[in-house]
């Protein structure tokens, strides 16, 4: 497993910037190499203006977008509008502004009679467009973004939670963490994560600065900091955090 890499940003605008900057350079390298670039976006707010980014003439007309497909970590159970959805927000910030064709977009199914269905069907999705079945080895994506919560939470793996422990499906479902929005969540599983051959932190904030220490620093256990599980196997794994989350490293 290569060395972690660590970006450290003047704050979160120079984050957005560096980590566009990246989702270019790991598309264009995938598409020459292999044809495509499959991406899974994170959820929360951090990675909001990094998808704006993305959408902007400079960056926007680097990219081979007909050869992009994207994906999700998570999603809340809600409708695709609801403002609390990933999808809403990741559609409003890039998805309605590139030329990316839409079957080319695999949002998380929300609208199934519970989390463990949308969660299954996930799982089938993204079985198809990978040419393989859900029982197989975990498809691997060429980059997945990931924040991090305060409580060192990543996509919707929460401390403590049952999630955690799936490592016989790609995706699953778990009741709401302890941060907010408090509803039920459907997300990739520890096995996906690892197998990506590119993962890529987006961490800005002062109140993420313990959680962040522990998992990089303290060793901390993924049952208790969720991001010590990332440990992406036949792959690179890329830290973007500005100064304020990184302010009780000792490595800067
Ligand atoms: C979600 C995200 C979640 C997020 C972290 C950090 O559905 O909320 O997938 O894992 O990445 O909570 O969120 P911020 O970047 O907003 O701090």
């Amino acid at each position: 497993m290569a060395a972690p890499i660590f970006v450290l940003c003047e704050n979160a605008d120079d984050l957005a910037g560096r980590a566009a900057d990246y989702i270019v350079q790991s598309a264009r390298e995938a598409i020459a190499e292999r044809g495509r670039f499959t991406l899974v976006l994170s959820g929360g707010s951090t990675p909001e203006k990094t998808y704006s980014l993305l959408a902007e003439p400079a960056r926007l007309t680097a990219i081979d977008w007909a050869r992009v497909s994207v994906f999700f970590g998570d999603e809340r159970f809600v409708p695709a509008d609801d403002p609390r959805s990933n999808f809403a927000m990741a559609r409003r910030a890039l998805l309605a502004r590139v030329p990316l064709p839409t079957a080319q977009v695999f949002s998380v199914p929300t609208q199934a009679e519970s989390p463990a269905a949308c969660a299954a069907a996930y799982a089938a999705a993204l079985a198809r467009c990978f040419a393989t079945t859900p029982s197989s080895a975990p498809p691997r994506f060429d980059l997945i973004l990931l924040g991090m919560g305060e409580d060192g939470h990543i996509a919707s793996l929460f401390p403590a939670a049952a999630a955690l422990d799936v490592v016989d499906a790609w995706v699953t479902w778990s009741p709401p963490g302890r941060l907010p929005p408090p509803v039920d969540r459907i997300t990739l599983t520890y096995p996906v994560l690892n197998a990506a051959r590119r993962v890529a932190f987006l961490i800005a904030g002062a109140n993420k600065a313990v959680a962040l220490q522990e998992v990089v620093e303290r060793h901390a256990a993924r049952e208790h900091r969720p991001a010590a599980g990332v440990q992406v196997a036949e792959g690179l794994l890329t830290w973007f955090v500005d100064r304020d989350a990184a302010r009780l490293l000792q490595q800067k």
